[in-house]
């Protein structure tokens, strides 16, 4: 018989088709499923699918057979033959068999029926065991690598911008303190407020919400740069698109204008959209068939018009839709819910689009996704290109359907004198962003960027319902568990 210990482990995913047959292997992986003391279903991760494993019931101790139950942990060596019964092409049949860890039947809770995801959501340090959340977190492995791939082939630089920043212009949101003051006893100034000065950083500091400010610092030297990591806001809206901790890409391009940042945008969407279909096929595959399933449930106008690939293939497929800000108040105008008042929130020239407005415009109007332009400048930041007409500013939105905004962004304010006018008009005093507006002072050119929520993106692919369901450990109001 082989030593385990000389085997090295084959990840199930390499087993799968026959040409892997005739050889002996080290397979490791949880039990799903065990039946008629013979069959055991095992996943070790690298793929959605198990490996049936056959276990000789009269060589194979009775202790052991009580203790493969779900979850248990086991290792086997065995020969991959091609499968005698139906449902799979390959199976093991195992020669030597350990259990690494016990998981007692009675106590483990993520058992082989469907669990709610609110359920699961209780269970987040177990909930990767199962099919759904296995397949959710592979395809946001795929996407993370199919964006990183897609600003490399393009000459992009990866910035890491920092964490803790000592400056709140952005306005992306509320912020976390960051502080090491004795919060039961902080250090007073003569006038009894908090004495910042003490404070580790000598100044009040914050989780970022954005890295795109220092990411325009960077792409004023290097052309093109991109940031990939968590932001952090700590508004109380707990709704399935909002997370507290979220991760964020951020490119940011020089010699650029609003039309190449759309572009660009519609190019990474396509992108990454491409890459998960063509690398995350079975998970795809998988999470279509489950939302065909939960939506059997639904009445038919709650369900979607086609099954979750070839929405995604028909996204890559088709150019996105452009509308001006006001062109989509004017179609929101005449819309059917607006003269049923069946917004709740108001549609005039000036105010934001809610989420209710940019789903009817993308799900209803339009049926795909769909990029705004140039909205009023009172209701977008600071930062942004001031549009010739003194209204709108050089802003655009990505809108998908069954999310609403996807992507945020802009061409930048390049104009020292209007920046200066813009940091007036926001409050923003011009020395908590000297270091911004000297971009402007020397050499300044246009330029432009745009932050995807990754975690959206991830929803969208995946076609998952709830934000916290794509992300490992979800933060929101009341919730920091695990
Ligand atoms: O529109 P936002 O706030 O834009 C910015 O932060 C800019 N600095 C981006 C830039 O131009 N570089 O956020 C960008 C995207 C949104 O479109 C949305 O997808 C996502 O980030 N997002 C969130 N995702 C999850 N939870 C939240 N609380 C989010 N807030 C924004
Ligand atoms: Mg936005």
């Amino acid at each position: 018989m082989t030593d385990a210990n000389d085997l090295s482990r084959t990840p199930i995913s390499n087993l799968l088709d026959a040409s892997a047959t005739g050889q002996t292997h080290k397979v490791c992986g949880w039990v799903r499923t065990f039946r008629n003391d013979r069959f055991l279903a095992v996943n070790d991760g690298s793929t959605l699918h198990n490996l049936q494993w056959v276990v000789d019931k009269d060589q194979t101790p009775d202790d052991l057979l009580k203790k493969l139950n779900t979850g248990a942990a086991v290792q086997a060596v065995g020969t991959l033959i091609e499968s005698q019964g139906g449902g799979q092409s390959t199976e093991l049949v195992v020669e030597e068999l350990v259990i690494l860890g016990e998981a007692d039947p009675e106590e483990f809770p993520i058992q082989m029926k469907r669990h709610s995801l609110d359920f699961l959501r209780e269970k987040a340090h177990l909930r990767f065991r199962t099919n759904t959340f296995g397949a959710v977190f592979r395809v946001r492995h795929v996407l993370q690598y199919a964006v990183h791939s897609f600003f490399h082939e393009r000459g992009f630089y990866q910035l890491h911008t920092p964490i803790i920043t000592g400056s709140d212009a952005e306005g992306a949101g509320e912020m976390f303190r960051v502080t090491t003051l004795d919060v039961e006893n902080p250090p007073r100034a003569e006038d009894g407020s908090v004495d910042v000065g003490q404070d580790f950083f000598g100044k009040e500091s914050n989780l970022t919400v954005s890295g795109q400010l220092e990411a325009e610092l960077g792409a004023m030297a290097l052309g093109q740069v991109y940031t990939f990591g968590p932001t952090f806001r700590a508004e109380n809206s707990n709704t399935s698109r909002h997370l507290a901790e979220f991760w964020m890409i951020e490119p940011e391009i020089a010699f650029a204008d609003l039309k190449d940042d759309m572009k660009l945008a519609e190019d990474c969407l396509k992108y990454v959209l491409q890459c998960a279909l063509e690398h995350a096929t079975d998970d795809l595959a998988f999470l279509e068939r489950r939302e065909l399933d939960v939506e059997k449930q639904l009445p038919q106008a709650e369900r979607h018009d086609q099954p979750l690939r070839e929405r995604l293939q028909a996204v890559v497929d088709a150019p996105f839709t452009h509308l001006t800000y006001t062109e989509a108040i004017d179609l929101l105008r005449n819309s059917k819910p607006y003269k049923k008042k069946k917004f709740k929130f108001p549609v005039e020239w000036g105010v934001d689009l809610q989420s209710e407005h940019e789903r009817w415009l993308v799900e209803k109007h339009v049926g795909g996704p769909v990029i705004v332009t140039d909205y009023p400048a009172g209701i977008k930041a600071f930062y942004m290109r001031d549009n010739e007409d003194g209204k709108t500013v050089a802003a655009m939105d990505v809108l998908v359907p069954g999310i609403g905004e996807i992507i945020g962004g802009s061409q930048r304010e390049e104009r020292l004198d209007v920046l200066k006018k813009k940091c007036a008009d926001f409050n923003i005093p011009e020395e908590h962003v000297w270091w911004y507006l000297e971009t402007r002072k020397f050499g300044t050119a246009p330029h432009c960027g745009f932050g995807m929520g990754f975690e959206r993106l991830v929803m969208y692919v995946t076609g998952m319902g709830n934000i916290r369901d794509v992300i490992p450990f979800p933060r929101t109001p009341q919730n920091a568990e695990f």
